[in-house]
């Protein structure tokens, strides 16, 4: 028994140094990355531009409370306004904590300025992090059991149906909250319209449309933000994960109308928007646009699941391949929880969601020899296990 709290399973490696797409362990040995920390290190390990901005930054000041101005956290706020829609941002440190206060400020907006109901809406089979309000609003049984009780208002609806979610938007309820791309669910795109039906159903009652792109945001889907795809702009989104290219960091961003609903003292965070984090995001929103990086993953990400596609003829437990730029699911009938593991022997980072899907999540910088040697040990993998 280690001294660090058993909440993960952990594979037998230790990961000590990462460039690009590769990862070198504490024997010097090199795995190619397919998980880029769980979608987090979307510009690839140690991207040059972000290590710069943030020993730059360490050398001038790692810490400023929120009590003051913090100059690059006014400037990346700008910066992601110019890029999604017209808002005003709140800083954090994690996915959790985004999904945390976009809760709060949609009851805060409810009961002070809409005047609708607390409740909020979400869908099954949905992540939204390991807080009490976050994991309670995450349409996912297994991850609440044992934290009893729960907090009120919360109520989820299947994922995908558009009749579903009509009847649950009663006058209790404030907003709707979901991921445009169910990520640990599964690699789960929902059907064509229904995001385009959520916004209008929200806006016929008042009710704000929340988008939780954790996972799904900074290029992940081959746009910089997944809600790009559809043409429907959320009234707050949520962000994390490669907005840092993986410095802790994470935003809510909502447009106006709704940001004014927090005022000081009403929400705050110590740690949130520090000149580090502040940094390295902009160091990582700089080099995705300037090198069109979105676009560049969602090529990388056409040649994936074209290739994985055509692997279906060798592999018949291979049962779909689905996804969008480099957020890629390939669910396959037969045990591949071992996978991860067998993966290690041979030199590639591997996971597995549901016990039965393949998630490919690498650094959207991966080349093609990259893919090349991902889907050849992939095949060889499944070849192995008679899948
Ligand atoms: C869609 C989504 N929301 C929220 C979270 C939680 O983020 P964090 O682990 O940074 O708290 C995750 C993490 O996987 C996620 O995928």
């Amino acid at each position: 028994m280690g001294y660090v709290m058993d909440t993960y399973s952990r594979l037998p490696v230790v990961i000590e140094r990462g460039h690009g797409c590769r990862v070198w362990d504490d024997s010097g040995r090199d795995y190619l990355d397919m998980v880029a920390g769980i979608a987090v290190c979307n510009l690839g390990h140690t991207h040059e531009h972000v290590v710069e901005a943030l020993r730059l930054q360490a050398g001038e000041l790692f810490h400023c409370s929120n009590l003051y101005r913090i100059r690059k956290q006014e400037t990346l706020a700008g910066l992601i306004a110019d890029v999604s829609f017209e808002s005003r941002v709140f800083f954090c440190n994690s996915g959790a904590e985004a999904n945390e206060g976009a809760i709060k400020l949609a009851r805060r907006y409810g009961s002070t300025l809409s005047k609708r109901g607390p409740k909020i809406v979400t869908l099954e089979g949905s992540f939204h992090g390991r807080t009490l309000a976050t994991l309670t609003a995450t349409g996912q049984d297994k991850v609440k059991k044992g934290f009893e009780p729960l907090p009120e208002g919360f109520l989820t609806v299947p994922f995908g149906d558009l009749g579903a979610l009509e009847k649950a938007l009663d006058d209790t309820v404030g907003a709707v909250l979901m991921e445009p791309i169910q990520g640990e669910g599964g690699v789960r795109i929902p059907p064509a319209g229904y995001l385009q039906g959520a916004r209008k159903l929200c806006d016929e009652r008042g009710i704000l449309l929340m988008f939780d792109e954790v996972q799904t945001g900074m290029g992940r889907t081959g746009e910089l933000f997944a809600y790009q795809h559809e043409k429907v702009t959320p009234d707050v989104m949520t962000l994390a994960k490669a907005l840092g290219n993986g410095f802790p960091v994470g935003a809510v961003v909502a447009r106006p109308g709704v940001a004014e609903a927090f005022s000081p003292g009403s929400h705050a965070s110590t740690f949130g928007g520090n000149p580090l984090a502040m940094a390295a995001c902009l160091a990582t929103l700089s080099v995705m646009i300037d090198e069109g990086i979105p676009q560049k993953g969602r090529e990388a990400g056409q040649y994936l699941m074209r290739s994985l596609n055509e692997m279906k003829s060798h592999h018949p437990a291979i049962r779909e391949v689905r996804g969008r730029g480099l957020m890629i699911g390939v669910e396959l009938d037969g045990d591949i929880a071992s996978l991860p593991l067998d993966g290690l022997k041979k030199g590639i980072l591997l996971n597995v969601i549901q016990g039965r899907i393949l998630r490919l999540v690498p650094p959207l910088v991966i080349s093609r020899d990259e893919c090349d040697e991902a889907l050849a040990i992939i095949h060889e993998l499944l070849k192995e296990k008679g899948l």
